[in-house]
Formats: C-alpha cells, sequence, structure tokens
C-alpha cells in the first residue's frame, strides 16, 4: 500500500532556447515524466514544472545573426519545444520562460538577500572585449592559439588539444568568433557571488541531498576550493539588468535556476496555490531537480547555497543522469544519430523510445546508449510479443463466450497474489529512479502470464466440447494479469496505458486499484494497442536525419557560427591533424595496370629523388598512358600499408564522385616533385 499524501515539486532542466530538443534531452525529460506520472499514480500531488533557458550571449547573437529579436527568437523555440515535448507525452503543469516578470522578480529578491547579506563582493577585472561588435567576449567566443602547446583554433578556456586551461587574454594570436576582430583587453567592474561562505553548509547538505555516485564529483570540487562565482555581465547582454547596477546584466546561469521558482509561481498564481506552501523556508513539500551530470556543479553548489543565503528552502534531492549516445558513440550529424524529437516523431511512436531509455536507466550517472537494433528487438520482444500478447490471446475469447463478462472468481489467486506482491518492488525501484530494474521485474510478470495461459491452452480447450467455463476462467485470468501488468508501465506507456484503461473498462489505473482483482467486469472490445517497430522505419528516421541536418547545415561554417552551434560539430579535425599530413608534389614516373585488380593501378611515383610504389583506386577513369608524366600530390608520410598485389606506400588526391569522373589533382607548372604543400 502507498505511503500518506506527500506535496512533490518536480523540475528538470530548462533548455537553452537557441536550439531545438533532440533525443539526449528527451532521456531527462522522458526520465523526470516517467517518474511524475508514477507519483501521482501513487496518489500524490506531484507537480512538475520547467521552462525555457532564454537568457544569455548564444541567444542574443543567434537572433542577431536571423536579423530577428532575442524575444521573437525565444517565443518561436519555446512553441517548438512545447510541441516536442508534448509529443513525447512529457507532461509539464507548467511550462514557462526564465525572461519572465516572475522570474526578474525572484532574481532580483534573491541577489538582493545575499547582497544584504554580505555574500556579494566587487571586483574590476579584465576581459577580451571585442572593439568592433562592441561587446565583451564570453570565453567561447575568443579563438586562438593555446598559449601552452600552440594547437590553432582553441577556445578562449581551455585547450582541446593539451587540455590545458587558461584565461582569453592569454590565447596567442586570438580573434572574436563574433566579428574576426582581434579582441582587446579592457577592464571592467563585476559582481561575485562568494561561493566560500557556503563552504560548511554545503559539504553538510551535499551529503545528504546528492547521489552517492556524484559525491566523489563534489569532493574533487571541495578540494580545488570553492571559487568566487562571476554573476555580472556588462551591456550588451540578453536578460536582467541588475537592481543597483545600471549596464550590468546577472548571467544567465543566476536566473536559469531561479526559473524553477518562477515557473512554480506562475502555475500558482492560475491554480491559486500558496507559492509559500511549497518555498517557504518552512515548507515541508519535497523539491527535486532532474538534471544532466554537465550541470551539477550549478544544482549542487551555486544552487543550494544562493537559496541558503536567501533564506529559501534548498532541494531534497538533485538527480543527476548521464549522457545518450547513440550505437555507442557520441550523437553524430553525419552518421544520422543526432536525432531532434521532431524528427523520430515523423517516423516512430513515442513510446517506444520511453520504454526503451525505461529499459536502460538506473539512478546513476552513466551514460546510457541507444542502439538502434537493440531498440527494436526489445520493444518488439517486451512490449508487443510480450505485454500485449497477454491481452490479445485472452480477450477474443472472453468476447465470444461471455459477451466480454470476466469470471466471477479468479482461476489461480496465488499467481494474481505473485503479480500484487511484485508491486512493492517496482514501486521502489520507481522511486528510486532504478526504472530498468522495475522494466525487468515488470517483464518477468509478464513471462509468467504467458506461461500460464500457454500452459492452460485455452485454445485448445475451447475446440472441446463443455470447457467454455475453463475458457472464460483462464482468460479472465489472463486479463486480470494484464491490467496488474499495464498498470505498473503506466507512467512509462501513458497513451497504451489510456487504451488498456478503456479496453479493460475502468476509471483508473490508480496504482491501489489492483489490490481487488476484476470479477465479474465487463470489458471492451480490445483493439490493437501497439505495433511492432520496423527496421524499416528506423532506417527512415536515420536518413530523414541526414538530410534534415544536411539541409540545416549554413553554406560556410564562419567563426561565429561555429561558435554558436549549440553542439560542437563533430567529425571535424583539428587543424594539428591536418599539420601532421606530408603531402607532397610528385610526379607519375609509371603508370601500370595490375594482373587481377579491376579498380587498381600501379604507380610509380617521383618524390624528387626518392620513388614509391602506390596502389590507386582509378582505373575507372584513367589509363596508364594517360597518366605518365603528370604531376600530381601524395599523401607521402601514410604507413606503408600490404595489399593483396604489394606494398602501397602512400596515397595519390584525386577529386571527384568515381567513376570516369574522378581527377587527379595537378598542381600548376613549376611545381617540382618533391615539394611539400604548405
Ligand atoms: N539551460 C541549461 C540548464 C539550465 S537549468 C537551470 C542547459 N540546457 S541544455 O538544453 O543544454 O540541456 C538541458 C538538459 O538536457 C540538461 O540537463 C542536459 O544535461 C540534458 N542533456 C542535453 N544533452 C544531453 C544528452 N546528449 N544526453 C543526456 N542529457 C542531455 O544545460
Ligand atoms: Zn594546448
Amino acid at each position: 500500500m502507498t505511503d500518506s499524501k506527500r506535496n512533490i515539486l518536480v523540475t528538470s532542466a530548462l533548455p537553452y532556447a537557441n536550439g531545438p530538443i533532440h533525443l539526449g534531452h528527451l532521456v531527462e525529460y522522458i526520465q523526470t515524466d516517467i517518474w511524475v506520472r508514477f507519483q501521482q499514480q501513487r496518489g500524490h500531488q506531484c507537480i512538475y514544472v520547467c521552462a525555457d533557458d532564454a537568457h544569455g550571449t548564444p541567444i542574443m547573437l543567434k537572433a542577431d545573426q536571423l536579423g530577428t529579436s532575442p524575444e521573437a527568437l525565444i517565443d518561436q523555440v519555446s512553441q517548438e519545444h512545447q510541441r516536442d515535448f508534448a509529443g513525447f507525452m512529457v507532461n509539464f503543469d507548467n511550462y514557462y520562460s526564465t525572461h519572465s516578470e516572475e522570474n526578474r522578480h525572484f532574481a532580483s529578491q534573491i541577489y538582493t538577500a545575499l547582497r544584504d547579506a554580505g555574500h556579494i563582493e566587487r571586483k574590476t577585472i579584465t576581459q577580451a572585449y571585442d572593439p568592433v561588435k562592441e561587446m565583451f567576449l564570453p570565453d567561447r567566443f575568443v579563438k586562438g592559439d593555446c598559449p601552452k602547446c600552440g594547437a590553432v583554433d582553441q577556445y578562449g578556456d581551455s585547450c582541446e588539444k593539451c587540455g590545458a586551461t587558461y584565461s582569453p587574454v592569454e590565447l596567442k594570436n586570438a580573434y572574436s568568433a563574433v566579428s574576426g576582430a582581434k579582441p582587446v583587453e579592457r577592464e571592467s567592474e563585476h559582481y561575485f557571488f562568494k561561493l566560500g561562505n557556503f563552504e560548511p553548509f554545503l559539504r553538510n547538505w551535499v551529503d545528504n541531498h546528492v547521489q552517492e555516485h556524484m559525491i566523489h564529483k563534489l569532493n574533487e570540487w571541495f578540494e580545488s576550493g570553492l571559487h568566487n562565482w562571476d554573476i555580472s555581465r556588462d551591456a550588451p547582454y540578453w536578460g536582467f539588468e541588475i537592481p543597483d547596477a545600471p549596464g550590468k546584466y546577472f548571467y544567465v546561469w543566476l536566473d536559469a535556476p531561479i526559473g524553477y521558482m518562477a515557473s512554480f509561481k506562475n502555475w500558482c498564481d492560475k491554480q491559486g496555490v500558496d507559492f509559500n506552501s511549497y518555498w517557504g523556508p518552512d515548507s515541508d513539500a519535497e523539491l527535486y531537480h532532474f538534471i544532466g551530470k554537465d550541470i551539477a556543479y550549478f544544482h549542487t553548489l551555486f544552487w543550494p547555497a544562493m537559496l541558503e543565503g536567501a533564506g529559501f528552502r534548498k532541494p531534497d534531492g538533485v538527480f543527476c543522469h548521464g549522457f545518450l549516445t547513440v550505437d555507442g558513440q557520441k550523437m553524430s550529424k553525419s552518421r544520422g544519430t543526432f536525432i531532434m524529437a521532431e524528427t523520430y516523431l515523423d517516423h516512430l511512436r513515442p513510446e517506444y523510445l520511453r520504454y526503451y531509455f525505461a529499459a536502460k536507466l538506473g539512478s546513476g550517472i552513466d551514460d546510457i546508449d541507444l542502439n538502434l537494433e537493440d531498440f527494436r528487438m526489445r520493444v518488439n520482444a517486451d512490449l508487443v510479443n510480450k505485454v500485449i500478447n497477454i491481452a490479445s490471446r485472452c480477450a477474443g475469447f472472453i468476447k465470444k463466450l461471455s459477451g466480454g463478462q470476466l469470471a466471477a472468481t479468479l482461476a489461480k489467486p496465488e499467481l494474481y497474489q505473485t503479480a500484487i506482491t511484485a508491486g512493492e518492488q517496482i514501486a521502489t525501484c520507481y522511486e528510486k529512479r532504478e526504472y530498468s530494474r522495475a522494466m525487468r521485474e515488470i517483464m518477468a510478470l509478464a513471462d509468467l502470464a504467458n506461461q500460464y495461459i500457454d500452459a492452460a491452452e485455452p485454445w485448445v480447450l475451447a475446440k472441446q466440447e463443455g470447457k467454455a467455463q475453463q475458457v472464460i476462467d483462464c482468460c479472465s485470468m489472463g486479463i486480470n494479469l494484464f491490467r496488474v501488468i499495464i498498470t505498473y508501465l503506466a507512467p512509462v506507456l501513458p497513451e497504451v496505458a489510456e487504451d488498456a484503461r478503456q479496453f479493460l473498462n475502468l476509471d483508473n489505473l490508480d496504482w491501489d486499484s489492483i489490490q481487488q482483482p476484476l470479477l465479474d467486469h465487463s470489458i471492451n472490445k480490445f483493439k490493437p494497442m501497439m505495433q511492432r517497430v520496423e527496421a524499416d522505419q528506423v532506417n527512415a528516421m536515420i536518413a530523414d536525419s541526414k538530410a534534415t541536418l544536411e539541409s540545416n547545415q549554413p553554406p560556410a561554417a564562419t567563426p561565429a557560427s561555429a561558435a554558436l552551434a549549440a553542439e560542437p560539430l563533430e567529425d571535424t579535425i583539428e587543424f594539428a591533424d591536418f599539420a601532421k599530413l606530408d603531402l607532397r608534389v610528385v610526379r607519375i614516373a609509371k603508370a601500370e595496370h595490375v594482373e587481377g585488380a579491376d579498380k587498381l593501378l600501379r604507380l610509380t611515383l617521383d618524390l624528387g629523388g626518392e620513388t614509391r610504389q602506390v596502389f590507386a583506386g582509378i582505373k575507372s577513369a584513367y589509363t596508364p598512358d594517360q597518366l605518365e608524366g603528370k604531376m600530381t600530390v601524395m599523401v607521402a608520410n601514410l604507413a606503408p600499408r600490404k595489399m593483396k598485389f604489394g606494398v602501397s606506400e602512400g596515397m595519390v588526391l584525386a577529386a571527384g564522385p568515381g567513376g570516369q569522373d574522378l581527377w587527379i589533382l595537378q598542381p600548376d607548372d613549376g611545381a617540382q616533385p618533391g615539394m611539400r604543400i604548405k
């Protein structure tokens, strides 16, 4: 039985208002939504709020780039986000924006309280300034050569090559990713939140409110010292002006978590609920934040410290999850695995993904992998072949033999009891966010139900004289087990559960309702509740994903657009990788057919004193005599490769789609064999 009624407020992180929702985001929103639905099903008051994170430089610049205003941009994105969340059945009680009056109010209130309590400090700092765009540049918008290793084109905060961290003013050959101009150094006064004041409080708080998997990370942070946090930005900035500091704005991360309060306040005002009954210092309501591990610092250190300093209650838990990979790798635009929510929904039912994520999610911070083949097989095997199958095997006989009326007694009460007892364990798993375990337990029950039906063989009995009651008894038992199982799955599969509720002719699928089996109860006509996932659908989604992203690519990646991209572009190489290539002008001294090879020619290349043998797949485009004496470019430091016909000691560069349309690049007249390409 469920415990006494709780009042719970739940949030997911506020997605940035400058890009679309993708399957990575959905790990979090689906994880949270399942938890919220579970709590509601258990009879608790559970409110789920979220909002768009609508402030900051990237949004300001993106609006600029699109020739629109930040307000118009965030409105548009908010609508798209809400459409996508609704598509995945993520059921917020309120979806708001950090660019709201409520948020301005709370941000000012919290800031003022912190200031008055001595937790804010002012300090003049030197920062990179773009003299063309006339703005201070966030670290990520300054690029240049790493001061430590010299790697070119590194961001202003850290080097992706050697891992060094530094300040943007240390970069060599620095340029602004916004305008391309050389940044200058400029001083300005900034406002800092003195996080160090909260160290004793935080050490204690963290121990009791953050999951074990994160504690290690937090200890590292404590060890390296809690630094003052710069919470102000100079104009022009897209955000809230600091009340006592004209021309200074709150840094986006200051008002972002306050957006949780603002969204909830907005809901309270619409519902006539007292905000303080949840957020006041003496509230006995529970508060939980679901977030990705990348934003733990903000939620486990800054945020509780801000709340403590300003006299508000703190969260009861911050639940971090890991990152999504697809087929074992980081989501990739070129592989088509950077899948937008919208693209997925064009091809596949949201509940497939909800179930798959549930089947993979634990309470820890491990990354979770969407393996597309496993996804299809798992959903088909578990949901279609196991769960829905129970109902579809039994419903027809009940309809036919008793007009839809279930038997008056349970054929196997102990089996029903087993299913009910398992509910305790399953509920505990949901509560602790051990969804994968919950799904395993539920599927084990579905196996038991199917084994029961297999053994009873109602389809055999139905053909025998005088066995009708036995068939009804057995199928009623099956339907009762189906009802228990679908009740357990309802947080994960809201639409299937709703269809099942109608089929079962029930008012609700509340967790406790299953204590009473359905006896002498009439059910409705069975309609298939879920189709199999077909490989074609998955393939079409990937193809569509590739196409969508290609058509959205800017014609040329300007520095500004590269820095504005919500995710770093993968599948590119660093300049340092490129610099490893030893490219040389070579003369094709000899070209020959290779016995038994239909694509290859054997080339003898003259590098100006040295010769190399290279096998090139260019036979479709050139005859040997067309090549001899011509100049081309080769990669001279490619490791020699043993091929069927001999060792290939390099590679020549050619361009074109292939077949006859293939051109060996020919340097201008005057190129000498052996010249290096710079
Ligand atoms: N705007 C901030 C959060 C502010 S909360 C006061 C932000 N936005 S985000 O759009 O980048 O991410 C929103 C949430 O989605 C974060 O919790 C983030 O960890 C999560 N994810 C974004 N990409 C993800 C994956 N690829 N995989 C799993 N979760 C991911 O951060
Ligand atoms: Zn470096």
